[in-house]
């Protein structure tokens, strides 16, 4: 097992190795005055690892309720949050009591939202059971419900007091899914470590998941350390994102997130090339881990498309959206662009 101790306004640890799932309930019990636990989990998710999280707690002789959503990014709405809320006020959970997140991304981010929120905040501990959660989502405090008018729109930052990453649910992830974390785990690479994206283009999907999640999960602690609110250099993180959220978006969501931020990715790099900041050898580098990865590079949208989506990017600050570009492998650059410049970018990149 790895261990990543996070710094921020909440500091704990991210404890990552196979085997962790049954250790929750003494984890959970050590922590002062817990009582009750609600584990939060998806259609998908509890009928998988949900028995077991539940005998951890209570046979670590706390009470466990549960909350069960409908597994999908359409779950990540109002009224789930509100049946969550609803569901801890009326199991009677108290401010000393805690939050169990046991899925993905969507669990993650509502579980989240509602412990920030409940009784003015509430602990919780993250426990990922997809790729993309474990070496982004689950880490660095970011919570969130959408609205009909776009994704994360409401949310707040309020860190887990631990996240557990137990590495053997990963193996019931189809490989389409596992394939989406892939692409946020390239998108660390190309951001800060060449080592590491020379490790990917050598393996493939085959990579040490141990290690290759604790050493995302070590870049994420550095950024979090430095900007846990999100005003700076956090913003790189969204690399891809910015015209990888449209792509999903105007999918309908049929594209999902990990492959929208590969697409995303593939059109800074090319555009980033196309406009003299990204070198040809590292777009180059980049479209071809991409594919061995079978992570797609293109799409159908529209440049008009993807800059009506990037306009509503949470990025944008008046008259610019700042973009993240990168000029070569661990080397990105944050680029605040004109509204008005955006498009023919998008049209150098697609
Ligand atoms: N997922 C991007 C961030 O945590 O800032």
């Amino acid at each position: 097992m790895n261990t990543v101790h996070v710094t921020a306004s909440r500091d704990y640890d991210v404890l990552i190795g196979s085997g962790l799932l049954g250790s929750i309930g003494s984890r959970a019990a050590a922590m002062k005055k817990v009582k009750k636990v609600c584990i939060v989990s998806d259609t998908n998710v509890w009928p998988l690892y949900g028995d077991t999280v539940r005998s951890s707690i209570t046979d670590a002789g706390l009470k466990a309720v549960r909350f069960v959503f409908p597994a999908g990014e359409e779950s990540k709405n109002a009224d789930t949050y509100l049946e969550l809320l609803n569901c801890l006020a009326e199991n009677h959970l108290t401010r000393t009591d805690l939050i169990v997140a046991l899925g993905g991304g969507v669990v993650g981010d509502l579980a989240g939202f509602a412990a920030a929120t409940y009784l003015r905040g509430i602990s919780f501990i993250q426990v990922p059971t997809t790729l993309l959660a474990a070496v982004d989502s689950s880490v660095g405090g970011k919570t969130a419900i959408d609205l009909p008018a776009g994704k994360n729109l409401v949310g707040a930052f309020w860190q887990p007091s631990l996240v557990l990453c137990d590495t053997d649910c990963l193996n019931t992830l189809p490989e389409d899914i596992f394939r989406d974390g892939c692409a946020e785990v390239i998108k660390y690479a190309v951001l800060y470590d060449h080592d590491l994206f020379r490790c990917l283009a050598q393996t493939g999907l085959d990579f040490d998941r141990e290690t290759v999640i604790t050493r995302c999960v070590e870049l994420k602690r550095d950024v979090v350390a430095q900007d846990e609110f999100d005003t700076g250099m956090r913003m790189k993180l969204n690399l891809g994102h910015t015209f990888g959220h449209g792509v999903e978006a105007q999918s309908n969501f049929e594209i999902s997130h990990g492959k929208a931020v590969a697409i995303g990715m593939a059109i800074v790099a090319r555009a980033g090339f196309a406009k003299g900041i990204c070198t040809k050898e590292a777009r180059d580098e980049i479209l071809s881990v991409l594919e061995s990865f079978k992570l797609p590079a293109s799409c159908d949208s529209t440049p008009e498309q993807l800059f009506t989506a990037a306009l509503s990017d949470k990025k944008r600050s008046g008259g610019t959206v700042s973009l993240i570009v990168p000029r070569s492998i661990a080397d990105c650059v944050i680029l605040p662009m004109p509204v008005t410049e955006i498009q023919s970018f998008i049209e150098a990149g697609l």
